[in-house]
């Protein structure tokens, strides 16, 4: 049977041939149908034109009146599978202690991984699946997430165990991320080194022994992972056909850019800190450079140069950063927002942004991103709009209507 969408009032990124990526000048333009209609079958997109449709008898037929509609957002960075929560340090924080420090006080990610380690994969799972239903009432369909609160290998596999059992449970596409070097555990502090070995002979093979990641990421940053480390975990995943996605440039000129774009990195992620060396870099690569604005945000750091690095040319993909302690909260619509006030992109921008730039941070712009016949029909209805740039603008409140996963009304 058929679902047919009909009466809406903009159809947006509706391409027959979409390019993998759009960057530059071309982020800030969309396609669009007007007064348009759209089919789905068996979870896919089938066709969609302008005017009005005739359904066959036994089509099921959503009035969107006048509403618009867009791929659902694609979130190509995120750590939602936690354990407890992490509100106690926003006393610190406010305090004056910055992100490092807290970190060297055995907050932060050490935090999360102690509560981690006292959690049941049960209950683990129990934690998060409602994050991940939260995401889905908030328009995403495709995300990203990474372990990286285990800091050993019982508690990594726990947690990428966990992220397999969400996408069984729930409509999400969801690609997993190994994440094993997130911080120095507590009992490695002396020799960081002989963690680094622990996560490339000891982790890595078992992570790939279950099949639990598609995607090898390392926080190259000060006072976290060197390039020089960095540059062998990435090599030992490379064995195991795990891609790099790499946490750099947050805090710090880290190099993370530059070892990210050596071994082919999908996507380098943060990037506060971005100079020539920077860009040259990522000129000449395929990684997709992704900002995450809630981070810069909720840490009140810098915010990364978005208008730099599209006026030299390249894509930026913006994504959430869910997580307990830097950006706890995967709400793209406010990660939209924030985009444009503080990044100072356009209202289209962002929309290439979270949908068709980010499905390639995760290696899913065949199947995801944009509304192209025969790709998966993760759709979002808005309520009708002024024009699409209302949505950015009206921060904080939500113009989505509903969401389609696989083609089913979640
Ligand atoms: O992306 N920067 C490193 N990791 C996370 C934060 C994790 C945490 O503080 O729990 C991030 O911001
Ligand atoms: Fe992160």
């Amino acid at each position: 049977m058929r679902l047919v969408l009909k009466n809406i009032g903009s159809l947006l990124i509706a391409e027959q041939e979409p390019a993998p990526w759009v960057s530059g000048e071309e982020m800030s333009s969309v396609s669009a149908l007007s007064n348009a209609w759209l089919a789905i079958e068996n979870g896919l997109i089938a066709c969609f034109g302008e005017g009005e449709v005739i359904p066959f008898a036994d089509d099921e037929v959503l009035d969107c009146k006048g509403g618009m509609v867009m791929p659902a957002f694609c979130d190509s960075h995120t750590h939602l599978v936690y354990a407890g929560s992490r509100e106690e340090e926003y006393e610190d924080k406010i305090r004056g202690l910055s992100y490092e420090e807290i970190a060297k006080k055995g907050g932060g990610i050490l935090n999360s991984a102690k509560l981690l380690s006292e959690t049941s994969e049960d209950d683990l799972f129990k934690q998060s699946l409602p994050r991940a239903l939260e995401i889905i009432r908030s328009g995403t369909g495709a995300v990203e997430i990474k372990s990286g609160y285990g800091l050993n290998t019982r508690d990594e596999l726990k947690m990428l165990r966990v992220v397999r059992r969400l996408s069984e449970a729930t409509e999400l596409t969801i690609r997993a991320t190994f994440l094993g070097a997130h911080a120095v555990p507590a009992n490695f502090k002396s020799d960081q080194n002989k963690y680094v070995q622990l996560v490339i002979e000891e982790m890595i093979p078992a992570v790939a022994a279950e099949n639990l990641a598609d995607f090898i990421d390392v926080f190259c940053d000060r006072g976290f992972f060197t390039v020089e480390q960095t540059d062998r975990i990435l090599e030992a995943g490379a064995t195991y056909g795990l891609v790099p996605k790499i946490h750099a440039n947050e805090l710090d000129y880290s190099g993370g850019v530059q070892v990210g774009a050596k071994h082919h990195a999908r996507s380098v992620d943060h990037l506060e800190f971005v100079g020539q060396e920077e860009l040259k870099a990522l000129k000449e690569s395929t990684t997709m450079p992704t900002i995450l604005p809630g981070a810069s945000f909720f840490l009140g750091l810098t915010y990364a140069p978005a208008r730099k690095m599209i006026e030299a040319g390249l894509p930026v993909a913006l994504a959430s950063d869910y997580n307990p302690g830097s950006s706890p909260s995967g709400n793209m619509e406010l990660v939209m927002s924030m985009g444009i006030i503080q990044l100072k992109m356009l209202p289209f921008e962002v929309l290439n942004a979270v949908t068709r730039n980010g499905a390639y941070a995760m290696g899913l712009d065949e199947t995801h991103g944009s509304i192209t016949p025969g790709k998966v029909a993760n759709l979002i209805i808005t309520t009708p709009m002024p024009g699409f740039g209302y949505m950015p603008y009206a921060y904080g409140s939500s113009q989505i209507n509903k969401v389609i996963l696989n083609g089913k009304i979640q």
